[in-house]
């Protein structure tokens, strides 16, 4: 049962690939809590047909759109824009992808085009979401941008390879995009740093496995789920966080202020 946050809104969610899917999770929230909105994802993600299945459960429309394609980004916000029948409140840029993460590379060895795509995908589409809905004016006043980050934009965490510096490129967006979105149109932008989630995103991270153990210890809340993200991502498009933007909000159960716990103290026969 919703409590209504998003009634009335309209929205696009960028990135809901399966059910462990973050972006699945927000949808599914958004839908619970009356917004309505588009489901994209990139062509080659559609081929699973997963998507249908949300698609069908929250009573949205699907817009395959490739996250670096300005083509493909300007036909899905004007088609949301009509479909939903007016400007939007709400987007959630949900996406991430390392080539040299898939296909092993150590970050002291990178493959130079990969990275550039890895920083496409994962940094720059933002930027491109963004000028897009900007330049078209397709977003309604105090309406909220997320994207979803890593504390790996901050501080070393060798697994995560390019992805720590493409993380740390779309902080910086949001900072930059998001003074120019508030100074012309009180639209909110914001990233939101999740917890090591189990999906498919964050499986492919080296030593995803005892990393997330790890985080597990040492932060007084534990992990934050996916839905837990949702839930948060919600009350950022809600009207109850107008004046938030340009931030990076960790939701991470405190692991990014933690030095040490008592748990892995003990782990370790302190
Ligand atoms: N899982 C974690 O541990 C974790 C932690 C912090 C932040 N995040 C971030 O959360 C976001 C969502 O990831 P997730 O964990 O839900 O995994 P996921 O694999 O379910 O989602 C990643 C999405 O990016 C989409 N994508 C890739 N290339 C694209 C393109 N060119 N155009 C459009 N979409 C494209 C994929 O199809 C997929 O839907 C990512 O930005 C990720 O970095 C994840």
């Amino acid at each position: 049962m919703g409590n209504n946050l998003l009634k009335g809104k309209r929205g696009i969610i960028f990135g809901a690939l399966d059910e462990s899917s973050i972006a699945w999770k927000t949808a599914e929230k958004a839908h619970e809590e009356g917004a309505k909105f588009v489901l994209t994802n990139a062509p080659i993600a559609m081929r699973m047909g997963a998507l249908d299945k949300l698609a069908a459960d929250t009573n949205s429309q699907i817009i395959s759109a490739d996250a670096t394609s300005m083509e493909d980004l300007e036909k899905l916000i004007s088609e949301s824009v009509e479909i939903l029948g007016g400007p939007l409140d709400f987007i959630l840029h949900s996406i991430g992808m390392s080539p040299n993460v898939r296909k092993g590379k150590h970050y002291t060895d990178v493959n130079y085009d990969w990275f550039h795509k890895t920083l496409d995908v994962s940094a720059m589409s933002l930027h491109r979401v963004l000028q897009t809905a900007y330049k078209m004016d397709a977003m309604a006043e105090w309406g909220s941008i997320i994207s979803l980050s890593f504390v790996a934009s901050q501080r070393a965490f060798p697994g995560y390879n390019d992805m720590a510096d493409a993380k740390s490129l779309m902080e910086s967006i949001t900072r930059n995009f998001g003074y120019q979105y508030g100074n012309s149109k009180n639209v909110r932008v914001n990233t939101i740093s999740q917890s090591p989630t189990l999906t498919t995103a964050g499986k492919g991270v080296g030593g995803f496995d005892q990393f997330i153990n790890f985080a597990e210890d040492i932060s007084p809340l534990g992990n934050a789920s996916a839905e837990q993200c949702a839930d948060y991502t919600v009350m950022m498009f809600s009207d109850y966080t107008k004046m938030v933007t340009m931030q990076n909000l960790f939701h991470d159960g405190g692991f990014s202020f933690t030095g040490i716990s008592e748990k892995v103290m003990t782990k370790y026969g302190m």
